[in-house]
């Protein structure tokens, strides 16, 4: 087993919730990698979060074995001179939202094929085209899949005509529904005949590419890699070593195996072409890069592996684009909250982190994502893993700032400059890092190159919220019932409720893809928050300026709808700068706890007080003014 010849490496690519999991399963129940009766549905989609929001967010890769006697018979002569040798299946599966585009890469680089799944009832959507894009640069085979037939809205010549639209011949696309198992069988010999076997030479120097990673607390780093020359071994003897070509570090490894989809050692190694895992016994993610190449030093042939293993083709490092500020809601869980972030990011490199503090939220973290629902996910993570309560601050994105002549940077407290177009820029990634307006000569603001699909009757109303969302106008282009738009949009504008917006405008027919685009100009201005005269930091944002009154308007009368009254009349107003944009006034209220209780009963009136006070260490002053933990939430939260 595992000669070059029968490894096939494989990807399967679809837009979000066509049935790439469901299908995945359905293989790994045909070829034995899991019975029957251990199968859970999506089995690849290890994080629970996952699981319950039926989304893929870490890629999983998992070991077939397929043994042409289980064939199909009717593809028998296909395999005629190979019979008896069963072929190794590497099936990679992939995340399906953009916020996990860079996972999708990942995987594809380490495969020579992809089985591309269009949901019959939905026909090709915009990340089908993204993903079938990105395996068409990666040269990779392609096998198109019309999933779900067994429902009985299933339009399967119209998603034909849209996939021979795309390049694919009619008859080699092929129906199936993932749920029944129909059609799957043909799959997997389509898979043996279609997909080319690996390249790579056996016998030259090993490279291996490391193409994701997670955390195993026996284990250490565990790195997943695609063998592209040479071969891993099963055991590392006294004179063997795992080298990172870029890293640069040398380990000794604990163990080399297979996921089948659970890891399992195995003493024969990786061979050529093949896909597996090595649990490196490293203690921080961040040392084993997804990207790097490993190779096998030989101590005792002294050879210089730096200069005669040139490392393979890395991949872009994913880079946060939306951040947040968490807060621990208990003051006292700081420590416990940046300890349970380092474990967090052991398993999620794109997840970054650095303490912040504020005078309204205390001690925190300002923390970078993908994008929002990868903000969600990890919220959710350090929420049910670490049982640890945050208080998030409206998301942000990053701004590049000019400084006016003249300006020192450091005094302001902006560090690190940027060129960009020739030009010094300082990167800021929230509110309270942005100066006075007087020193700031020109702001620049991502945008985001957006591919929205949409059915030809909410055209309209597609170009009406985009519209609103600043959007600039690229292209429209039509295929049959379909629109397909190009917009360039700030990503601002797209962290704030866009998605539902498109969903809810087109009856959830839309779907969109981005990728950033640019850093371009903009007209942006802060604004501050002030309850009784005082600046309460954790709500000031920045914002489009023409934006800025309606939304600093909106914030300020929620504000006077859940401040608790007190004994005097307070202020609520937004600013910019010395300017009140908007105002309104929280009225007086009494309010007597011990008077209630008639004197009277003692304990009784302890308890309330025991109570009252307790209900303070939730509260936060500003200025005169308490203001309760649930008043953020309830501002931060509608936003
Ligand atoms: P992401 O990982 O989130 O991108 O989704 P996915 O593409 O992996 O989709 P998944 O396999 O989770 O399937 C989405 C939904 O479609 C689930 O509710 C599946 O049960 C259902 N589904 C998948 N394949 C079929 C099919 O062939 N027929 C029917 N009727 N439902 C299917």
């Amino acid at each position: 087993m595992d000669t070059q010849s029968h490894i096939r490496n494989f990807a399967i690519i679809a837009h979000i919730d066509h049935g790439k999991s469901t299908l995945a399963d359905r293989l790994m129940e045909m070829t034995g990698a899991v019975a029957h009766r251990d199968m859970q549905a999506q089995l690849l989609d290890s994080n629970p979060i996952e699981r319950e929001r039926g989304i893929t967010i870490k890629l999983a890769p998992v070991r077939m074995i397929y043994s042409p006697s289980t064939m199909n018979s009717d593809m028998q002569y296909a395999i005629r001179d190979t019979q008896k040798t069963p072929y190794v299946l590497n099936l990679i599966d992939t995340p399906g939202h953009v916020d996990f585009g860079y996972e999708v890469s990942r995987s594809l680089a380490a495969c020579e094929g992809a089985l591309l799944v269009v949901d019959g009832t939905q026909g090709v959507q915009a990340q089908t085209l993204a993903n079938l894009h990105l395996a068409r640069n990666n040269n990779l085979t392609i096998i198109p899949l019309i999933n779900k037939i067994d429902m009985p809205h299933v339009r399967i010549e119209e998603t034909k005509d849209a996939l021979v639209d795309l390049g694919f011949a009619r008859e080699d696309i092929l129906c199936i529904s993932a749920k029944t198992g129909e059609g799957v069988s043909a799959v997997l010999d389509t898979i043996i005949t279609r997909i080319p076997a690996p390249h790579g030479n056996p016998n030259d120097e090993t490279r291996a590419l490391i193409f994701s990673s997670q955390f195993d607390t026996h284990k250490g780093v565990v790195i997943f890699v695609r063998v592209v020359d040479g071969a891993v071994p099963g055991v590392f003897d006294a004179n063997t070593m795992l080298h990172f070509c870029i890293g640069g570090m040398d380990v000794s490894p604990i163990e080399v195996g297979y996921f089948m989809p659970k890891m399992v050692a195995s003493s024969g190694g990786i061979p050529c072409g093949g896909t597996g895992y090595i649990a490196t016994g490293l203690k921080d993610v961040r040392l084993a890069k997804v990207g790097d190449t490993v190779t096998i030093k030989n101590l005792a042939l002294k050879i210089k592996h730096d200069v005669v293993v040139k490392p393979l083709e890395g991949y872009k490092e994913p880079k946060p684009m939306v951040f947040v500020g968490l807060f621990p809601i208990d003051s006292d869980e700081f420590t416990k909250a940046r300890e349970s972030m380092e474990k967090l990011q052991l398993s999620d490199s794109a997840f970054t982190f650095r303490p912040i503090s504020s005078m309204a939220l205390g001690n925190g973290f300002h923390c970078g994502f993908l994008g929002l629902l990868h903000a969600e996910v990890v919220q959710e993570r350090l929420h049910r893993e670490f049982d640890l309560s945050l208080l998030a601050t409206s998301p942000s994105v990053e701004y590049l700032l000019r400084l006016t002549t003249g300006v020192h940077a450091g005094k302001i407290g902006l560090q690190s400059p940027v060129t960009y177009e020739e030009k010094e820029y300082f990167s800021i990634q929230s509110a309270s890092e942005f100066p006075d307006l007087t020193y700031i000569e020109e702001v620049r603001e991502p945008m985001m190159n957006v591919t929205i699909f949409s059915p030809k009757p909410y055209v309209g109303a597609v170009m009406q919220l985009v519209q609103e969302k600043r959007g600039e106008y690229i292209d429209l282009v039509y295929a049959g019932e379909q629109a397909t738009f190009t917009y360039l949009i700030p990503l601002s504008e797209m962290i704030v409720d866009f998605f539902d917006k498109l969903k809810s405008m087109t009856e959830g027919y839309a779907s969109l893809d981005y990728e950033f685009f640019d850093h371009q100009p903009v007209e942006c201005v802060k604004v501050d928050i002030l309850v009784s005269r005082e600046k309460v930091d954790a709500l000031s944002f920045l914002i489009y300026k023409d934006h800025a009154h309606t939304r600093g308007k909106q914030i300020v009368e929620r504000l006077v709808e859940v401040l608790p009254r007190q004994q005097f009349s307070i202020p609520v107003q937004a600013a910019i700068g010395a300017d009140i944009i908007a105002r309104a006034d929280i009225k007086p209220f009494r309010k007597d706890v011990i008077q209630k209780l008639y004197g009277g009963d003692r304990t009784r009136k302890d308890k309330l007080l025991q109570k009252q006070k307790k209900g303070k260490a939730k509260m936060k002053m500003v200025g005169s003014v308490e203001i309760p933990q649930t008043a953020f939430f309830d501002v931060l939260r509608n936003r």
